[in-house]
């Protein structure tokens, strides 16, 4: 699917477009996970801004390009809206920008939160930590055509995951809520 964006609010209506699909989306093996591509000042964060509103997250939503990952308990009653009752409980945000490869996002407890199904996962830089995307994940491209103007791409991709996921792990770890705060400047 490809469109095109001429605004800030554009562009968070069709993530959020996205997400309330995700939202009724039946759970698969694994998390949810959303590759963000695109160059720097493309509007990755934007999106992920506009994806987390659909689904109620309250707190601001501020790049982790510091902190890497940030956690989100995702708001039992936004998951209820429209009927529509969705396993989802976290929504983790990943910035990949600072990172040569996914080691770094091993101690943060990645695998696990891949592995389990009731995580959504949305990556800014994804194509530096390839190894850690599932088997199933969708690729959201975002092509910085004018001052304003974005062409979003998102495309299903399938294909096999590189580093092996362990089955049946428990919940996300608490303490990568903790991660939430600090925001920290911009590069
Ligand atoms: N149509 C648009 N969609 C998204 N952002 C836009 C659009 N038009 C202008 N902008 C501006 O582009 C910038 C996008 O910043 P954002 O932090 O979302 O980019 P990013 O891709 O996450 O960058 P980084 O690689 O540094 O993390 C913002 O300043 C925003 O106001
Ligand atoms: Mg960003």
């Amino acid at each position: 699917m490809k469109f095109q964006s001429k605004g800030v609010r554009q562009t968070k209506n069709i993530a959020s477009n996205l997400a309330k699909k995700v939202i009724k989306n039946s759970l698969q093996q694994h998390a949810q996970a959303f590759a963000l591509e695109g160059e720097l000042g493309a509007g990755k964060t934007t999106f992920v801004k506009g994806f987390a509103g659909a689904f109620g997250i309250k707190s601001r939503i501020t790049s982790p390009t510091f902190v890497l990952l940030k956690g989100y308990r995702l708001p039992r009653v936004a998951s209820q809206r429209g009927k529509q009752v969705t396993g989802y409980r976290f929504l983790y945000h990943i910035d990949a920008y600072r990172l040569k490869n996914y080691h770094d996002l091993i101690p943060l407890g990645i695998k696990e939160i891949m592995a389990d199904p009731r995580n959504i996962v949305l990556i800014e830089w994804s194509d530096r930590v390839k190894k850690i995307l599932p088997s199933k994940y969708i690729k959201v491209h975002i092509d910085h055509i004018g001052i304003k103007t974005r062409k979003i791409t998102i495309n299903n991709i399938y294909g096999p995951p590189s580093l092996k996921l362990r089955k049946g792990t428990s919940s996300p770890k608490e303490e990568m809520l903790a991660l939430r705060s600090s925001g920290g400047a911009k590069k």
